[in-house]
Order: structure tokens, then C-alpha cells, then sequence
């Protein structure tokens, strides 16, 4: 059984002030703390103010990006033991604003989804074809060419650490979300490439959805068997929101 898994991804947004009375509205409101795993994603200046609003929760925090190096001359990066020293046990890597904003291959995310695996954190990787893509009904390609560079970056047995965010670019931010079906299709889709190395690890790997979840579309999301969770950026910035589509993710 896996368990579901809820991460907001507050992207370039938010300030002290904002991130405590989040965390706190979000304590207030999280009904089913055993049974959905909940994950923040700060910006990076707020991840230490972030853990310490969360002591004693079970939400744990996690960066929106790292750099493959471990210290030196990268002037404005941020390395993975920083991370780990900030107490994030989460990354998000390949998120496709940095693939398209940042000009992030395949390989980079593959040597990013290493450097983080490497250190024992759990690594978030986004997933997801652009409209265009889809459009001219390249989907499944687009995916399964992500997926391959990372398959071929670690061992199978990687990917218990592993949870695969597919994020169709055309639904991020737009308020178009993919239908359950949409959904559904390319997670299964994803399962069915995993299983061709490992049925097991394929069976037990997380695959969460990502584009405008919001509280009214989330339950039908949730109820596709290959859907385990969602990855959340406009409304993990709203407390009543973000709690309503944690608190659903439980009904599955
Ligand atoms: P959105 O973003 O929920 O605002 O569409 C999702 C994401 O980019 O992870």
C-alpha cells in the first residue's frame, strides 16, 4: 500500500512572516497526519524558519532545487549538505520551470536526482510534456525519455527514495488541470516503464500528479489507482486550501 503523499511547492513566493503563519495554519488544520505524508517546499531563505514553525509536526521540508557540487566557486548555488544541515529530507529536482527557465537536461536531472539520493534524502522528479507535445501526441515519448535518463542514473531499488512527479507542463499555474483520465494514463504509463525493470519497485514507487490541483478537483484525482498524490504550487500558498486537499488525499 502506498501511503499518499502531499507537497507544496511555494516556488519564488513568500516572506517570514508568511511562512510562520502558514506552517501554523497548516498544524491547525491537517486532520490525518498518520496516514498522508505532507512535505513543504520553502525557498531556500526560508527553510530554517520553515523546520522551526514545523518542530514536532510530521510535515517534513524539503528545497525546491540543489546543485550537484558539494562546496566551492558557484557563486548564488546551494549544495545538498547545506540542505541536509538546514533539515530538509526532501528535493524537488526537474521541476519543469527549471528545465525550461534553466535550461535543465535530462542529465542534470539525473546527476542532481544522485547527488540527492547519495546523501540519503528522498528526491522529488517532475515529469511532464509541454502542450505542443501533447498536441502532436508525444506524451508518452516526451515522459518516457525523462524517466529513461534517471532509470539509467540508479539502481532500480533507487527508487523506494524516489517519488515521480508528473507535472503536464500546459496544466502548471494555468487552471487547466488534467482530467483523471489524462492523469491516470500517463501514470500508469510511467508504473508500466518502471515495472519492465522491476515490477516490485514499480508496484511500491509513488507517483504523485501535479498541475492546478486545487480542493474541488483533487478527490477524483486521488481516486485513479496510479495516483498517489499530488505536488501543489498555487494553492499550497493558501492555508484553507492546501489543508482541504491534504485532508482529502486521505480519503483514498
Ligand atoms: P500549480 O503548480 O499547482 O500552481 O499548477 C504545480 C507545480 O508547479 O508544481
Amino acid at each position: 500500500m502506498r501511503r499518499k503523499l502531499v507537497a507544496g511547492n511555494w516556488k519564488m513566493n513568500g516572506d517570514r512572516t508568511m511562512a510562520v503563519a502558514l506552517c501554523r495554519d497548516i498544524l491547525r488544520g491537517l486532520k490525518y497526519e498518520n496516514e498522508v505524508e505532507v512535505v513543504l517546499f520553502p525557498p531556500h531563505i526560508l527553510i530554517p524558519l520553515t523546520v522551526e514553525a514545523l518542530t514536532g509536526s510530521r510535515i517534513a521540508i524539503g528545497a525546491q532545487d540543489v546543485d550537484v557540487n558539494e562546496n566551492g566557486a558557484f557563486t548564488g548555488q546551494v549544495s545538498l549538505s547545506m540542505l541536509v544541515d538546514s533539515g530538509c529530507r526532501y528535493v524537488i529536482i526537474g521541476h519543469s520551470e527549471r528545465r525550461l527557465l534553466y535550461h535543465e537536461t535530462d542529465d542534470l536531472v539525473a546527476q542532481k536526482t544522485c547527488v540527492v539520493l547519495n546523501a540519503g534524502l528522498e528526491a522529488i522528479v517532475c515529469l511532464g510534456e509541454t502542450l505542443a507535445e501533447r498536441e502532436s501526441g508525444k506524451t508518452e515519448q516526451v515522459v518516457a525519455r525523462q524517466l529513461r535518463a534517471i532509470i539509467e542514473a540508479v539502481e532500480m531499488a533507487a527508487f523506494s527514495s524516489i517519488v515521480i512527479a508528473y507535472e503536464p507542463v500546459w496544466a502548471i499555474g494555468s487552471g487547466l488541470t488534467a482530467t483523471p483520465t489524462q492523469a491516470e494514463h500517463v501514470h500508469l504509463f510511467i508504473r508500466d516503464q518502471l515495472a519492465k525493470h522491476d515490477r516490485r519497485i514499480a508496484n511500491e514507487c509513488r507517483i504523485i500528479y501535479g498541475g492546478s490541483m486545487k480542493p474541488e478537483n483533487t478527490a477524483e484525482l486521488i481516486a485513479q489507482p496510479d495516483v498517489d498524490g499530488g505536488l501543489i504550487g498555487g494553492a499550497s500558498l493558501n492555508a484553507t486550501d492546501f489543508v482541504a486537499i491534504c485532508n482529502t488525499a486521505h480519503l483514498t
